[in-house]
């Protein structure tokens, strides 16, 4: 596969023409749930017409007639057609790597237990912090770039790994310098220079010394809501000052324990609450009743051989959810939405539909992009995950395998295996 120095180049309209199928998930205006999460529109033997950057048309090969005017043509024979996928939870921007760790954690330690002794993510933080804002963007582009050959065309990414505030604001302008929509985790854990003083302190520093640039940066703020990290009192407070600061929410929730994350999420409006492996029958009755997004991240769950999240109960109970990597170095060192969508069909007892409209639209609305991304639709950006298989499906039948053939980004060819 090549990739093209991460800069898109082609042409400004771009046919791609005789796909066996075009896959994409039913768009509303809010987050798909419910049967309408298994709604996915597939045409067949079809055609995406690309122009300045959007889709122009899609159809069906019968109906495409003339192109007028200069095109290029992207023979799509044996393909098939996806929207470009929507990684909405990643903690792409660190310095180095917790290999030691995973060896660690392979002999037994348990991840609570590294990060209880300074190790764990306070690890990943002071690499972070050593490495210079211009090594974080080189992290950021070369994560992304991973990202992209596995079809994720739109990533999030926190910071989280700085902790004071020079380099909280270095990862947040890395992350939106490599093109990423950024998310200020400032309260990710409680840096050693603050340990004595404590989170609540820690808080106070955050809202007082950190968020009026971190505002300026990031779209969203997010929380460690966690036995060990912050606890529901310090997170209101953490989430409360950011939304006045003009952020959206997020919270890190139930991923060990329950600790109000669901309530604290419903309550103050978050856009989503992520994790959940936690979550017992009256989180998953609350969530499902409310409008804020489940984000599941099976990978993490699994890469750290803990109880996976009901994701089933979820769905079925209405919930609106999305799927994401959780991309990060120490509980999933994995970058890819095709893996992450066969686990949910394997684990998570998700349909291959409704793991696409995780992945897609309902990233796209945690990311309050859902009118641009998450379809292949006319008006929307032409992202397009073309499948090395006749049928999209193999898109997460394939347990990681090659299955992404070539992604189109803005209507461009960035990376292909045909090249
Ligand atoms: O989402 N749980 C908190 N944060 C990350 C892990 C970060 C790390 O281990 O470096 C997560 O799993
Ligand atoms: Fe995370």
């Amino acid at each position: 596969m090549s990739l093209r120095d991460g800069h898109d180049r082609g042409p400004e309209r771009l046919l791609i023409r005789d796909l066996s199928q075009v896959a994409s998930p039913a768009g509303r205006a809010a987050p798909v749930r419910g049967p309408a999460l298994g709604e996915v529109d597939v045409l067949e033997e079809a055609y995406v017409l690309c122009e300045g950057g959007r889709v122009a048309r899609v159809g069906p090969m019968r109906e495409l007639g003339a192109i007028e005017g200069d095109v290029v043509e992207l023979d799509g024979r044996g393909l098939s057609a996806v929207p470009g996928l929507v990684d909405c939870h990643t903690h792409a921007c660190f310095a180095g790597d917790r290999v030691e760790e995973f060896a660690l954690r392979a002999a037994g330690a348990s991840y609570e237990e590294l990060h209880a002794a300074g190790g764990g993510i306070l690890s990943t933080v002071r690499a972070t912090r050593a490495a210079g804002e211009d090594a974080l963007r080189a992290a950021v582009e070369r994560h992304a770039s991973w990202m992209l050959r596995a079809g994720t065309t739109t990533f999030e990414a926190k910071s989280g790994y700085g902790l004071d505030r020079e380099t909280e604001l270095a990862q947040l302008r890395a992350i939106r310098a490599a093109g990423g929509v950024p998310t200020w985790l400032g309260a990710h854990a409680v840096p050693p220079e603050h340990a004595d003083a404590g989170a609540a302190a820690y808080v106070d520093f955050l809202l007082a010394e950190v968020l009026a640039e971190a505002a300026e940066l990031a779209e969203a703020a997010d929380v460690f809501l966690e036995r060990g990290a912050f606890d529901a009192t310090q997170a209101r407070r953490y989430l409360e000052g950011c939304a006045a600061a003009g952020l959206a929410l997020r919270l890190h929730g139930d991923q060990f324990t329950e600790a109000g994350a669901i309530p604290l999420a419903i309550e103050i409006g978050a856009r989503s609450v992520d994790h959940l492996e936690a979550t017992g029958h009256a989180g998953v009755l609350a969530l499902a009743a409310s409008d804020v997004v489940g984000v599941l991240l099976p990978a993490s769950a699994l890469f750290l051989g803990r109880p996976l999240p009901p994701a089933r109960a979820l769905a079925d109970a209405g919930a609106a959810i999305a799927l994401a990597t959780d991309f990060n170095p120490g509980s999933a060192y994995c970058e890819s939405l095709p893996v992450v969508l066969s686990l949910a069909c394997t684990q998570l007892g998700l349909s291959p539909n409704e793991a696409l409209a995780a992945c897609t639209v309902n990233a796209a609305h945690v990311l309050a992009r859902a009118d641009r991304k998450g379809r292949i639709a006319p008006g929307f950006d032409a992202d397009v995950v073309l499948v090395a298989a006749d049928d999209w499906r193999h898109l997460a039948y394939h347990l990681a395998g090659p299955v992404v053939h070539t992604v189109v980004r803005a209507g461009r060819v960035a990376c292909s295996s045909r090249a």
